[in-house]
């Protein structure tokens, strides 16, 4: 490795991501109640033009008047390109309780989109002797975003986690699809006539995992739109998980249960690493580098691929 030690991330659970309108507050306190590690609260694409004062009030009542356990409280603000993104964020710093602890800052295309939201966040966070610093996430949803997303994971210490959002993502690269993530009908290879499809979302999503973890940022999965498609979500979010990512959002409910389930390691492996841990104890024990576990080589290396297991169980069961 080279001598630049790979950051830590922030030490919390974040497999489940709930999204919902600040324009709907009939939603807050299934939200709270909810199984979700982080709550968004939006402030952006799912409030109308017309309803974003009045969701920006609500949000700011919310955070004080419901109960949000020990979960992770952020409000999605707009982007940089609209009217309303320095009210969202003047508003929220002004007049929200300390229980908020993050900001998401959606459409970001470069280092300092994120710059200036932190730099007014902090003048905010020192006029008012606020005691919580609030921690910025991002999502990488444009042509731009992942064009520098190295540059934006970089961008602050405030920034713990960075998404990765399907729908934006392929309207700004010219995608041909109206789907939001998954497996798209038109993107596959032919062999001898049988279709095996691809997956068009890896590239920009193994981008953002080596940003992430460059940077000590948790790298995110963007929305599954199809919430009747289960099986599609699942596979979606073991995808995901395989290349690195902690968790997933949800747009609808029952998909909390889907992504906790993915995220949260299974017993069989966390059983299987802690037994390549002891098998690796045993090897150094012997003076050996290497060694060999139900038939397969194990070394150095996957001490630490074993301890990314156990670490991941034991922050889950922790939490
Ligand atoms: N959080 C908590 N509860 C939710 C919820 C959410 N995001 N979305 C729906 N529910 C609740 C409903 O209120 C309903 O509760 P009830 O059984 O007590 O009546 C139950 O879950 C089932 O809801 P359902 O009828 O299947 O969905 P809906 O038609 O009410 O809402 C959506 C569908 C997609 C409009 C809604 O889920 C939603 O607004 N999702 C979030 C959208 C969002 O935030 N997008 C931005 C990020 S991409
Ligand atoms: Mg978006």
């Amino acid at each position: 490795m080279s001598f630049r030690l790979q950051p830590t991330p922030i030490a919390r659970p974040n497999r489940c991501q709930l999204f919902g309108p600040g324009s709907n507050t009939k939603l807050f306190a299934k939200m709270a109640a909810s199984a979700a590690d982080v709550i968004n609260l939006d402030l952006e694409d799912s409030v109308a033009p017309s309803d974003k004062d009045a969701a920006r009030a609500n949000i700011i009542q919310a955070i004080s008047e419901y109960d949000w356990g020990n979960k992770t409280l952020s409000v999605r603000i707009n982007s940089l390109d609209t009217p309303y993104w320095y009210k969202d964020v003047v508003d929220l710093l002004e007049q929200a309780g300390e229980r908020l602890d993050q900001i998401m800052i959606p459409k970001v295309g470069c280092a300092e989109d994120i710059y200036a939201v932190d730099a007014l966040v902090t003048a905010i966070e020192a006029a008012k002797g606020r005691t919580k610093k609030i921690n910025f996430e991002v999502i990488i949803e444009s042509a731009a975003g992942i064009a520098h997303v190295e540059e934006i994971a970089a961008a602050s210490p405030r920034l713990v986690a960075m998404s990765l959002g399907a729908a934006d993502f392929a309207a700004s690269m010219g995608m041909q699809t109206t789907g939001i993530g998954g497996t798209q009908e038109n993107y596959y290879m032919l062999r001898d006539g049988v279709k095996h499809w691809s997956d068009p979302w890896h590239w920009a999503q193994a981008a953002i995992v080596a940003a992430c973890r460059t940077h000590g940022v948790l790298p995110v999965d963007g929305p599954f739109g199809d919430f009747s498609d289960d099986e599609g979500y699942i596979a979606q979010a073991k995808r995901s998980a395989t290349l690195g990512m902690v968790g997933k959002w949800a747009i609808h409910p029952k998909q909390i249960a889907l992504a906790n389930q993915v995220f949260t390691p299974s017993e069989e492996d966390v059983t299987e690493a802690r037994e390549i841990l002891a098998a690796m104890e045993q090897a150094k024990a012997n003076g050996e580098g290497a060694t060999v576990y139900k038939g397969r080589l194990v070394d150095i290396a996957s001490i630490k691929q074993a301890e990314v297991i156990v670490a991941q169980a034991e922050l889950i069961a922790n939490s």
